[in-house]
């Protein structure tokens, strides 16, 4: 939801500022922007679309200095164009700046300082910010620093910015509150600042996130220093990036997508190495190993999630039920922070998510917080603030996922829920060693498998050819393939634009069914276990009416394959697994699908990767 980037140093900026805009286009692609400081003049060009149009407009232009801030933007106030692109400046042309996030009292301010006889150009929040910067550094003679620091005070809703300004030209100056921020340190006073590390990874691993209601100025002659919003000194702690460079290219993959859905063999893999051993018969999350008797002993766990992480939580409220005889509630993070929930010191509140910086997720952490329950978190990005906030939580490994569509993070995340719900099943006495073995010994199994379905890639892509004209489509499970269905279908619109709903399949008599007709593909998942005969007579169902069945099937299955239109047989796993194996062919499916239709895959329409505003 916006990314943003900024450089200070003797190196030119504005390559490193737009390689990072690349980097973080995936968080926005609306317009983009990039204001160059140069000899006390801060040149500014920012255009629609995509970084690629930025950078064909700037072509002829001198950008050379030292000092530039960047910004790709996710709409939020005002349509996305030139004029309202970030970044912005102020009317005196002094300060200019770069945000994201969402100033919720901006009208009011705005309206202030219309008073004043200021004019707006823009209609976004962030231009009010940047003047009331300017108007308090011109009217009480404060510098910078001081002037943002006020300016803070007065605002109310989620910001990171970086600011620079012609009058003090040998710095920058970056805060944040709810939306992330990283400040990487170079080897000769030079600093790069983004909205994660992945544009700053190439140049430094030593970074320091910032912290909420933490300013630093970052001075090229006088290094960095950090203070909090009452201008108290504080030390910064530096860490060190373990990501790596290659996880951020595409691999010879055509998009993102792609590449992320064939590294699951791996990133699950990753994701339970040193965690699980069959054959030992030991299965370990060290994040959250002092919080296992809590979780026991807890009145109940409230996971809470937005999206693709949503329906992990989903997943895991089976796995935990089911396997630990553990009450799951399961929230949409956006709904629970509002709903005023009745949350006590008893209760977990866990949140999964890929970013670890959902502004809902985030919120809702917050409020289960402030009630006294303990709070944990299962999230992909390493320091993320979800991750920083939480009590404890265990990290997905699952290595850094740029396609909008999430999908090796949800098979990552539900790894993690498996091992967790594992974990405290067998602490609780629920599982015998020899199902706790052979749970354990079918996870181990998983990446093969997942291998074994990604090797049906060109079968996978003729069925997609056959129906990626369709205008709607179902997908139905039962247990933990309804979440399934629910992450197929989302998967499918997000990236394809065809209308796609997820059902319970014993739901769909109750009022889907009568959408049914010729023209209709119903994706359903009929693995063999419990409700194998149930979802056999709701496909009959489907067939009665002419719909079209497209079946993900275990590997020999002949009672769905006389019945369905297509197949897609998939390698038998304990029936607490499948959900690892059977959300694979849905992915490669609406990749096909919309790759068939001519989408843009990678970045969909609307769409932002990383949901950092309400
Ligand atoms: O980073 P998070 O996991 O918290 O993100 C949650 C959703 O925004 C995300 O899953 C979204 O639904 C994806 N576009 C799904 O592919």
């Amino acid at each position: 939801m916006c990314g943003i980037v900024a450089y200070i140093g003797e190196k030119q900026a504005y390559p490193i500022v737009l390689n990072g805009l690349k980097r973080l286009e995936y968080r926005g692609y609306d317009s983009a922007g990039v204001a160059v400081l140069k000899n006390g003049n801060i040149n500014t060009y920012k255009k629609e679309g995509k970084v690629s149009n930025l950078e064909d407009f700037v072509k002829d232009k001198d950008i050379t200095g030292g000092i530039a801030i960047g910004h790709t933007r996710w709409a939020t106030h005002g349509p996305p164009n030139d004029v309202n692109a970030h970044p912005h400046t102020s009317e005196n042309g002094n300060v200019t700046l770069v945000h994201n996030g969402i100033i919720e009292n901006y009208d009011s301010i705005r309206k202030e300082l219309e008073s004043k006889g200021y004019t707006f150009k823009s209609d976004t929040d962030t231009e009010v910010l940047c003047y009331l910067i300017s108007d308090i550094k011109t009217n009480t003679g404060v510098k910078l620093g001081k002037a943002i620091r006020l300016a803070l005070q007065q605002v109310v809703g989620a910001y990171a910015i970086v600011v620079m300004c012609e009058d003090e030209p040998h710095k920058i100056i970056v805060a944040r509150k709810s939306s992330p921020l990283v400040v990487g340190i170079g080897k000769e006073n030079d600093f790069y600042v983004a909205s994660d590390a992945t544009p700053i990874v190439e140049y430094t691993k030593q970074v320091v996130y910032l912290n909420d209601d933490e300013i630093a100025v970052l001075n090229k002659e006088k290094g960095m220093k950090l203070y909090n919003i009452d201008e108290v000194q504080k030390e910064p702690y530096v860490e060190e990036l373990e990501l790596h460079l290659e996880a951020l290219e595409k691999g010879g993959y055509e998009h993102f997508m792609l590449k992320e859905i064939h590294e699951q063999p791996t990133s699950i893999q990753d994701c339970f190495r040193g965690r699980l051993n069959a054959k030992e018969g030991w299965v370990s999350l060290g994040g959250i190993k002092y919080y296992l008797n809590r979780i026991m002993n807890a009145d109940r766990v409230v996971m809470v999630a937005c999206g693709t992480s949503w329906h992990a939580c989903l997943v895991g409220e089976y796995l935990f039920e089911d396997l630990a005889r553990i009450n799951v509630e399961v929230e949409y993070a956006s709904e629970f922070r509002y709903r005023n929930p009745i949350i006590n010191e008893n209760d977990i509140v866990l949140a999964i998510s890929q970013s670890g910086e959902t502004a809902d997720t985030l919120a809702a952490l917050e409020l289960a917080k402030s009630r006294g329950a303990t709070i944990l978190g299962i999230c992909n990005v390493v320091g993320s603030s979800i991750s920083r906030l939480t009590d404890a939580g265990s990290y997905t490994h699952a290595g850094p996922e740029i396609g909008v569509a999430s999908t090796k993070a949800f098979t990552a995340q539900v790894t993690v829920l498996t091992i967790m719900a594992i974990s405290l099943a067998r602490r609780k006495g629920k599982l015998n060693e020899a199902k706790f073995r052979s749970i354990l010994s079918s996870l181990e199994a998983i990446p093969k498998k997942v291998q074994a379905v990604l090797d049906k890639t060109e079968k996978i892509k003729k069925i997609a050819e056959k129906y990626k004209d369709a205008a709607n489509a179902l997908y139905l499970g039962r247990g933990s393939s309804f979440p399934v269905a629910l992450e197929g279908a989302l998967k499918l619109k997000e990236i394809s634009y065809i209308h796609a709903e997820g059902y319970p399949a014993a739901e769909m008599k109750h009022g889907p069914i009568a959408l049914i007709d010729e023209e209709m593909p119903v994706f359903v998942i009929a693995t063999k276990g419990t409700s194998y005969e149930k979802v056999v007579s709701n496909i009959q169902e489907v067939k009665a009416r002419k719909g079209k069945i497209v079946a993900i099937v275990t590997d020999g299955d002949e009672q769905v394959k006389a019945i369905a239109d297509d197949i897609i047989e998939i390698p038998e796993t304990n029936e607490h697994l499948v959900p690892l194996i059977a959300t694979i062919p849905l992915q490669i499916l609406s990749y096909y699908i919309a790759v068939m239709r001519g989408c843009n895959v990678d970045q969909p329409r609307n769409l932002a990767k990383s949901v950092t505003v309400e």
